[in-house]
């Protein structure tokens, strides 16, 4: 097995950094060389500076995507912090009520089982039209099971059993013990591959925007960075939702918190 010095360590930090923003602090090093040496391995680097060297010097396509799909943590749940579900109800009823559509955006989505449980509460209240789900990440190994919508069932603990009916088809044989999302949803919600870092597409602007949980892996100047850009689609009156553990004090004044890690954009309707 081979290891990793603290020098080699130190250019894998800056390289996350430098790509996607995360900050990992020095106690991470078993968890880079964990997650990379497999890579080594694949590719015959004696060390861990050569797999860099081939991965920044661009000699293997998509090498460099790999290695950053395997340095994020994807952890994530269906309805995972239940009140910002909650209060999506309550805000597509409103929307459902005045006859006006809703946009979504899940800025971090993972394996998208944040963006099913916003489009199952959607499609609950408001119905089959009306509302759109957006759903990115940086990591394009979490965006393709995210668009199969299958997944282990011990992960979906936490759909409401009415969800489970209308919505999920429970696999059996060769798929015992697996849930996939009804087709019918699934082609009603959207995923994209979406740095946070990098300037975002034309793609309009939101009335929610979900950004839960990828804060925690971010220094101080790169949440203020990226909530700014984030904030730059979302419609005035509108809100953004981040982790219960994640908070924006100091780090932008642009919106008012409403909520514990609820916050809304002044302007629009009242
Ligand atoms: C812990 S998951 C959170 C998933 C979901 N939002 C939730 O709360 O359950 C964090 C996600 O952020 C993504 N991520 C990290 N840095 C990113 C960046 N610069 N741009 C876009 N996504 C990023 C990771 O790939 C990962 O899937």
């Amino acid at each position: 097995m081979v290891t990793i010095s603290d020098a080699e360590f130190t250019r894998f930090r800056d390289f996350i950094y430098e790509t996607a923003g995360i900050t990992l602090s020095a106690s991470k090093k078993a968890l880079v060389s964990g997650r990379l040496s497999k890579r080594l391995a694949a590719h015959g680097c004696e060390s861990f500076a050569a797999y860099l060297d081939l991965i920044l010097g661009g000699k293997v396509p998509g090498e460099m995507q790999v290695a950053v799909d395997l340095l994020t943590t994807n952890e994530t749940y269906f309805f995972r912090e239940p009140k910002h579900f909650e209060l999506l109800r309550k805000f597509a009823a409103q929307a459902a009520e005045a006859r006006r559509p809703l946009r979504v955006w899940s800025a971090a989505c993972s394996s998208g089982e944040e963006v099913y449980s916003i489009a199952m509460v959607l499609d609950d209240v408001i119905g089959a039209q009306g509302w759109e789900v957006m759903g990115s990440d940086i990591s394009t190994r979490v965006l393709k099971r995210a668009r199969t919508g299958h997944y282990p069932l011990e992960r979906t603990r936490h759909v409401p059993a009415d969800y489970l009916r209308r919505y999920c088809l429970r696999g059996f044989g060769d798929h015992d013990g697996s849930l996939l999302i009804q087709r019918p949803l699934r082609d009603r919600v959207q995923f994209c591959h979406l740095n946070l870092m990098e300037s975002l597409p034309k793609a309009g602007s939101y009335d929610l925007i979900f950004l839960r949980n990828v804060m925690i892996y971010f220094n101080g100047d790169t949440k203020r960075q990226v909530v700014s850009r984030v904030l730059s689609v979302l419609k005035p009156g509108g809100h953004l939702l981040i982790g219960h553990s994640e908070n924006l004090n100091g780090i932008n004044d642009e919106v008012v918190a409403v909520a514990p890690s609820v916050y809304r954009k002044p302007g629009g309707r009242p």
